[in-house]
């Protein structure tokens, strides 16, 4: 689709993939994506211009949230703080005192992106303008717009994407809903595929529990022009998350795997641990401002080696996940969806 060899699309993981996995899955083939939505608009230069030498000419993707400026109220802020005072004490964390920075500014962000000018640009959380649009597609720049409901890929068709992420409820991660309300937006991905492709004419990419070649046949006959993968690296030798969250993603179903705003003031997908359950009924500040909060909990707990107060991302298909180096398991995904289509069809006779 943006002449990268297979169907394959690695997912943007902020925290969990680094340019290491991103460099292999597209020399492997794959679409390899950066994952910069921490990034300052210097390490977004710095990172693509990087990986733009590294690859020679084959394409990768540049992952950002769409975020407007941080607006806290500071009564919220106190109670979320107040909130999480006993949970950094339990682990031996000094009183919290109020981040410097919520999040990076998105719009100095995309500036550097277009300026860095990466082959492809993926968004989620919200969606451009078609000016901004219009600005990163004349340096050359495919733009994919992430869309959990026929709306949203709707709305990204409208302001210019080139291709919709059409992300199923099975998705690991945070849901990139930016229209209705999460809860009236959680479509599974073998309704939403076919639905954005009736609705829409753009290349469709399905995301969302896909975890080996059997996934990846059955988007394609369902109409998907590519799959996106990120579960399903999480234990790939590149991936760059804690070893609590490792051993944590042995072991668990779909069962298991809940949809949480505790951590980060977003929905979120992931497996479903203490702080989950104790923070369930709590009154938490939009993203980013429970993200910024909850960083250096999340850090040392990591760190203590405990995993009862980590954000454990993953999709509903963590039961499938397996080891290896991400472009061995490029290569055996893909090897698995080939033979899985052929023996589809000689099972019936097709
Ligand atoms: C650990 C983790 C981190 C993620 N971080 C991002 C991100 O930074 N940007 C983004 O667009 N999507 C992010 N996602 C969502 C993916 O783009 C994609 O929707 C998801 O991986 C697909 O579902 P799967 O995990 O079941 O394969 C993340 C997903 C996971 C599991």
């Amino acid at each position: 689709m943006f002449g990268q060899d297979l169907p394959i699309f690695q997912s943007p993981m902020l925290g969990a993939s680094g340019p290491d996995m991103a460099r292999e899955a597209s020399r492997a083939g794959a679409l390899g994506a950066l994952a910069l939505a921490g990034s300052s608009a210097d390490a977004i230069l710095e990172q693509v211009a990087r990986m733009k030498a590294d690859l020679g000419g084959r394409p990768f993707s540049a992952n950002l949230f769409v975020l407007d400026p941080a607006m806290p109220d500071p009564a919220q802020v106190a109670r979320a703080m107040a909130q999480l005072a006993a949970w950094r004490a339990e682990l031996g964390l000094p009183a919290q005192s109020i981040p410097n920075k919520w999040a990076e500014d998105f719009a100095s962000q995309f500036n550097a992106l277009v300026e860095a000018a990466p082959p492809v640009a993926s968004f989620t959380f919200g969606i451009l303008s078609a000016q901004q649009a219009a600005r990163l597609r004349a340096t050359g720049t495919r733009i994919v717009g992430t869309a959990t409901t026929v709306a949203e890929a709707v709305a990204w068709h409208a302001v210019g994407a080139d291709a919709i992420l059409a992300q199923g409820m099975e998705a690991g991660g945070h849901r990139g809903t930016f229209l209705r309300p999460v809860e009236e937006s959680l479509v599974g991905i073998a309704a939403l595929v076919p639905a954005i492709k009736a609705a829409v004419a753009l290349p469709v990419i399905a995301a969302g529990g896909i975890m080996d070649g059997r996934g990846i046949a059955a988007m394609l006959l369902l109409g998907a022009d590519a799959v996106q993968m990120g579960t399903a690296f999480l234990l790939a030798a590149e991936s760059t998350i804690s070893a609590p969250w490792r051993a944590e993603l042995a072991g668990h179903t779909a069962d298991d795997v809940r949809l949480t705003r505790a951590f980060s003031g977003r929905h979120a997908r992931g497996i479903e641990n203490r702080f989950m359950r104790e923070m369930r009924e709590a009154e938490i500040p939009p993203y980013p401002i429970q993200n910024a909060l909850t960083q250096e909990l999340r850090a040392a707990n990591a760190k203590a080696g405990r995993s009862d107060m980590l954000s454990l991302w993953a999709g509903q298909g963590v039961h499938a996940l397996r080891e290896g180096r991400t472009a061995d398991l490029v290569s055996q995904f893909w090897a698995e969806a080939r033979a899985a289509m052929r023996e589809t069809a000689d099972r019936y006779a097709i």
